[in-house]
């Protein structure tokens, strides 16, 4: 037979063997066939030797082409294996690779327990933007323009053309603005709950942070009294911490309720009960003020409202001492709940 029609007889028997090749023994079997020094490969470029000069060169060539052309096949074959070795594909009885389960964090879960107290009271869930207008969070409150919390030092204006109607933007200080925007969207009667992030320019130390968690309740009808307020977060916090919790409101002032009280909690999960008082709230009676700016008949109807800080209370549930610890991102910090 012609050395020409052996070499292309060779080359077609690799190129169908390596195409079968299936696993990592099947290719050094071909390995071993075709291209080691054994192999038909090499056995067939000896033969050079027996050409007669005058066909050397032209021969050669043609060895060397088939000696290529079989790498790249054997290369290409070992490519595929590889690939499919990625895809997981090869062996199904290795085990698996773990994928470690996440949770929420712990600001969600504790959010979501809050949250879910309060639906069970009827309260349905509402949610406003994190950027705010001026107008939502400060004016429609009753927080007039020479307000300290209104001032540059204190609070994070955002550096775009103000909304004709709403003045500028800014990062809400207060989950208070969803109270706006609820009883704008909708007559009384209202009772929502509002959990979201707040943002302030307040010196981070243990126990202030740039960016926070509030959860906001309101509640509108015609003949909400103060008692309502008193009752349903009474019993919000003895859910919220055990039966043995009392609370006290201890009068105070806020722009949009009237009278406004922050509330105290003394617990026997708290420390040492009746002696020590921990702030853990805002509330009061909605302002008159804040009903005419969302149009509401001030005549007909009155609410309560309250806001909680979620990271205050989820500090005292677990005993957290530092703020800061939340947005860390530490996975041994955040694996602990
Ligand atoms: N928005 C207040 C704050 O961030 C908290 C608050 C106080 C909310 C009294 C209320 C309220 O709804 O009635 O300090």
């Amino acid at each position: 037979m012609d050395i020409f029609e052996q070499i292309a007889g060779l080359e077609s028997e690799a190129a169908r063997a390596l195409d079968a090749v299936a696993d990592t023994k099947g290719l050094e079997e071909a390995r071993l066939r075709f291209l080691s020094r054994k192999g038909a490969v090499p056995a067939l470029m000896e033969r050079l030797k027996e050409v007669p000069n005058e066909r050397k060169r032209e021969v050669g060539q043609r060895l060397n082409e088939l000696k290529n052309r079989v790498q790249s096949l054997f290369d290409a074959a070992k490519e595929r294996l590889e690939a499919a070795a990625d895809e997981g594909g090869v062996d199904a009885t290795l085990p698996g690779r773990p994928v470690p389960d996440g949770h929420l964090h712990l600001i969600t879960q504790v959010t979501d327990r809050i949250v879910s107290i309060f639906r069970r009271l009827g309260f349905a869930i509402a949610e406003g933007p994190d950027v705010e207008t001026e107008w939502h969070n400060f004016d429609a409150l009753n927080t007039p323009p020479d307000h300290p919390a209104r001032n540059e030092q204190d609070t994070f204006y955002l550096d775009r053309p103000a909304d004709p109607k709403h003045g500028r933007f800014l990062l809400r200080t207060q989950t208070s603005p969803v109270q706006i925007r609820v009883m704008r969207s909708q007559p009384p009667p209202v009772r929502v709950i509002c959990p979201g992030r707040c943002y302030r320019r307040d010196e981070i130390d243990a126990t202030h942070s740039s960016s926070f968690h509030q959860v906001e309740g309101l509640c509108v009808d015609r003949g909400v009294s103060l008692a309502d307020l008193k009752g349903t977060l009474e019993f919000f916090f003895q859910e919220l911490l055990g039966p043995g919790t009392r609370m006290r409101f201890r009068p105070h002032f806020f722009p949009f309720t009237e009278p406004s009280f922050e509330v105290d909690l003394s617990s026997e999960s708290l420390g040492r009960p009746g002696k020590d008082w921990l702030e853990i709230a805002g509330c009061g009676m909605v302002d008159p003020a804040v009903f005419d700016a969302v149009g509401y008949d001030a005549e007909a109807f009155t609410g309560y409202a309250f806001g909680l800080g979620v990271e205050r209370i989820v500090m005292i549930l677990h005993g957290i001492p530092d703020i800061r610890l939340f947005e860390q991102n530490d996975l041994r910090f955040l694996r602990q709940f």
